[in-house]
């Protein structure tokens, strides 16, 4: 196994090399992430010949940090975080994951504390470094961004947080009351560009509205350890 990691790194080196690139990047399998695969969060999709190609493919895009191939059917998945729990992982044979050089200190790198957390306006929250709330995740720059050109249909959740008075819309209905209903209403809704949400799974409420925490007064945030209500941050699109 040790050898053919080698040839694979090797090759690689060369490959980039080609590309002109000066810096080598090692990739490393994560050896969890076995016969699962996902689509949250992947940017690019597509049929490669080999697993060597995959790779390439990621190097070759500044946008990449993991990807995926499925060893059957050599589909290759690009994504522009490491895999989270933001993901919803489900099983497909054949599909293994690989990390690149980029994924240190990337959005969803393992944490224990906000220290741990090097990318610029990014916090430890359940043990990954994600952006503090207010900031959307732009898949372009791989940066906390304070807004984006298009929103995509990934949330960040901050725990126990709201915005004061500002919700557009109110959703009671069962299937709203998960986050990705909620999500799904947010990204949905067209009289408005729905920029976050508000999710109270106890008093079965979803809550849409225009503003992020920069747009509204200081005092309006609100992180109050007793709310059952969580705050949702809408980030960018892959464009
Ligand atoms: C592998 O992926 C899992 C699931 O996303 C993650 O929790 C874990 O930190 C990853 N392992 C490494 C070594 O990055
Ligand atoms: C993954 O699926 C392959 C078949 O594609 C199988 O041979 C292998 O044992 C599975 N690995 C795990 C860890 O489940």
């Amino acid at each position: 196994m040790t050898s053919y990691f080698n040839v694979i790194y090797l090759t690689l080196c060369h490959l980039y090399f080609v590309e002109g690139a000066t810096q080598t990047c090692a990739i490393k399998q994560n050896s969890s992430i076995k016969n699962k695969t996902t689509t949250s969060w992947m940017f690019q999709e597509s049929l490669v010949s080999s697993k060597l190609d995959c790779a390439a493919q990621c190097l070759t895009n500044p946008s990449c940090i993991t990807y995926m191939i499925n060893r059957n059917t050599k589909v290759c998945r690009l994504f522009s975080t490491r895999i989270t729990q933001y993901n919803t992982l489900t099983s497909e044979a054949g599909y293994l994951s690989y990390d690149t050089c980029r994924a240190t200190d990337a959005f969803g790198s393992p944490c224990s504390s906000n220290s741990n957390c090097k990318l610029a306006n990014t916090i430890c929250v359940d043990n990954m470094c994600q952006c503090d709330a207010g900031w959307s995740y732009s898949q372009n720059t791989l940066q906390c961004v304070r807004s984006c050109v298009h929103y995509g249909t990934m949330f960040t959740k901050i725990k126990q947080s709201y915005i004061s008075g500002n919700d557009l819309i109110t959703l009671t209905a069962p299937q709203y009351i998960t986050a990705s209903g909620c999500g799904q209403a947010c990204v949905a809704v067209t009289s408005f560009t729905c920029l976050s949400f508000e999710l109270d799974t106890t008093f079965g409420r979803c809550y849409l509205q225009s503003v992020t925490p920069f747009l509204v007064s200081l005092l309006d945030f609100l992180q109050l350890l007793g709310t059952t209500v969580d705050y949702y941050q809408r980030n960018c699109a892959y464009v």
